[in-house]
């Protein structure tokens, strides 16, 4: 991963399951390798398995818990994955949601969603209510969830993807997000930057400027 002390663009990539040998991880592995391409981009990925993520409200101090607040605070964005379980996203996802806060560190994140699914409808319910709930917390949820059908016959047992027109799509959730960030959050935050700073104030037109100003 491109290293995460950068002090341009930081995403966070959400693995929404702890299924051992699951698909959602690689398409997620997609996003982030189309992601990583722009070198000033650094990803942190959040994988429930290796954190010890405490049930709503239990323990609201546990070092989990800090962890994935700061690591989201400190996000520009995040892309956030889910498999379809039994109609809707994965409890492990919501485990992760619950453990950023009440209020929510995602609160005005822009948010990437893509799902995968065993069947044939694909991930479409589980985004819906993925959708609702980060809506609900307040994450710009950006619009084109991607969803995987039938992911079970798009990835061989090395974690390559077999269907090109699958991996395009997929991979498309890292650069629209990605592009989401330049168009909109960058120039937000380098407009507030400046006038923070008031360079406008201090600054004065070249020469030849000035000569062509009206007197
Ligand atoms: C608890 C559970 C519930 C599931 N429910 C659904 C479902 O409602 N619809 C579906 O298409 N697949 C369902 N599946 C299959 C998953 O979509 C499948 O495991 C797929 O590979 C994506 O999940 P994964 O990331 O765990 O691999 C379910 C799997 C599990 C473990």
């Amino acid at each position: 991963m491109n290293d995460g002390n950068s002090d341009g663009i930081k995403i966070v990539a959400v693995l929404g399951t702890t299924r051992p040998g699951n698909f959602t991880a690689k398409a997620l592995a997609l996003v982030i390798d189309e992601i990583e391409r722009q070198e000033d981009i650094a990803v942190d990925l959040i994988d429930p398995a290796t954190m010890n993520l405490p049930l709503p409200g239990s323990s609201p101090e546990s070092a989990a818990t800090k962890t994935i607040q700061e690591i989201v605070s400190k996000a520009t964005g995040v892309v956030f994955s889910t498999p379809e379980y039994h109609g809707s996203y994965s409890s492990a996802a919501k485990l992760i949601i619950e453990n950023l806060g009440f209020p929510s560190v995602l609160a005005g994140k822009p948010v990437a969603l893509m799902g995968v699914a065993a069947g044939q409808i694909g991930a479409i319910k589980a985004l819906e209510h993925l959708r609702s709930v980060l809506s609900h917390v307040g994450a710009i949820v950006l619009p084109g969830p991607v969803s995987v059908a039938g992911v079970r016959n798009v990835f061989d047992d090395d974690g390559r993807c077999v269907d090109e027109a699958v991996e395009k799509m997929v991979r498309g959730v890292g650069t629209n997000l990605v592009e989401y960030i330049r168009g909109h959050v960058c120039p937000r935050v380098a407009l507030e930057e400046m006038m923070r700073r008031g360079p406008a104030l201090d600054w004065t037109p070249p020469e030849s400027e000035q000569a062509a100003a009206p007197q």
